[in-house]
């Protein structure tokens, strides 16, 4: 079909929630995407961090394949073997015991949110239902997920939001434990705040927050949808601080392009809930959980945590050049691995976006000053070098 139809079809019959880039996408291989008229682009969005190994990596198409022919869903009334590997893998990686699968991270998080309120009422009894999250924070778009996410603008025009959530400054204690109270039971953050515009979380912060819930009998919730799984340069975001949570959820990455999500916890968190309290149709789907088997050995087996440290350190080079070469447009850079943001100091950063992308490079604009990278964990240097030349055409033509 021709780009023009595709697009006109979706004008008229996809629900319209999406702003989309005028681009058709009929095929990707490694970093690379191809649209409908056979024009290749270098890709650092990774479908907003969902392709971590880039597009069609040979082991996650083969262990697709391969489950598809023989199981493709059960039901969670029955066992399946590649879900409780996909269970076993991330108990391993992260400490935490036990995990819930789901399809989202917005689930994910849903799920954390209630085992929060479900292990309060049986460990600290009637009324502690409320959870702090931070400003800027993003958790989905679920009611509950919503109401947690700490940004007006995603929450305008779907009021009543839901009871139970305070909102908190990121990286301020004091603000905080000023929002606790005795109907606190959870503290929920992302460590590295994604959709807020890529802001790391500091030390201090963290490790104090963990001493306040600790000491307050309080859950620590980590967001990890997008931080998590190799993003950052180490499986999960809160190893850098050696903080670790009580709950922490996951997606994006996990199942290497297919709709997976998890919420692991603790064994004493856990234990809050009992068959039935929880649950998902397609929670663990044997195909995603064979994406995410493929995906998580070849995290390990291949060094992508290595590679996420070097390209990043490469990456965050030559954005450090481009704000020397262009001093009067670009105001700095931050972020953690391969999740960094560039900062402008005018507001072009859609119009530099749209410029790249007419010259063969996806990148995301958060915001009118913020770009994000998010390129696929295994990105090379030339890929890098290639994406920074259009990069830096792209901003001199845009200002
Ligand atoms: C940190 C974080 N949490 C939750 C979500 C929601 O995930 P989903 O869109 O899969 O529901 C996102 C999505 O961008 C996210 O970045």
């Amino acid at each position: 079909m021709q780009g023009e139809k595709i697009k006109e079809l979706e004008s008229r019959y996809v629900m319209q929630t999406y702003g989309r880039l005028p681009v058709v996408f009929v095929s990707g291989k490694g970093s690379c995407l191809t649209d409908v008229d056979g024009r290749r682009y270098l890709d650092f969005v990774s479908g907003l961090a969902v392709n971590a190994l880039g597009h069609c990596h040979p082991a996650i198409t083969a262990a697709i394949a391969e489950q598809a022919g023989r199981l493709v869903h059960t039901s969670n009334i029955y066992y399946t073997e590649p879900q409780v590997l996909v269970a076993e893998k991330l108990s391993s990686m992260s400490g935490l015991e036990r995990v819930f699968f789901c399809n989202s991270g917005a689930e994910a998080n849903e799920a954390a949110i209630k085992l929060a309120r479900k292990r309060a009422s049986v460990v600290l009894g009637e009324g502690r239902y409320e959870i702090i999250t931070a400003f800027k924070s993003f958790h989905g778009r679920t009611m509950a997920t919503l109401t947690a996410t700490g940004q007006s603008k995603y929450q305008d025009g779907f009021q009543p939001l839901l009871e139970g959530f305070r909102h908190a400054v990121f990286n301020d204690l004091s603000s905080f434990i000023s929002q606790a109270g005795d109907r606190t039971c959870a503290v929920m953050l992302e460590p590295v705040q994604g959709e807020g515009g890529i802001y790391a979380a500091d030390a201090e912060f963290l490790q104090g927050l963990r001493r306040f819930c600790d000491d307050n009998s309080l859950l620590l919730i980590f967001d990890e949808v997008q931080s998590g799984l190799g993003r950052t340069g180490r499986n999960f975001a809160w190893q850098h601080y050696d903080v670790k949570p009580d709950i922490m959820t996951l997606a994006k990455a996990l199942g290497g392009g297919l709709p997976i999500g998890a919420m692991l916890a603790d064994e004493k968190a856990a234990g809050a809930f009992s068959p039935g309290d929880h649950a998902s149709t397609f929670g663990g789907n044997p195909v995603a959980c064979a994406a995410a088997i493929a995906f998580l050995r070849v995290l390990e087996e291949e060094d992508i945590l290595g590679n996420v440290c070097r390209m990043s350190a490469y990456l965050q080079d030559g954005l450090l050049g481009l704000s020397r070469d262009l001093p009067d447009f670009v105001e700095g850079f931050r972020g953690v691995g391969l999740m960094l943001a560039l900062e402008l100091k005018v507001p072009s950063a859609r119009a530099v976006v749209a410029e790249s992308l007419k010259m063969g490079l996806l990148l995301n604009a958060i915001g009118d000053t913020t770009i994000r990278f998010l390129p696929p964990l295994n990105v090379t240097a030339a890929e890098i070098d290639e994406a920074l030349d259009i990069l830096k055409t792209a901003i001199q033509g845009h200002n």
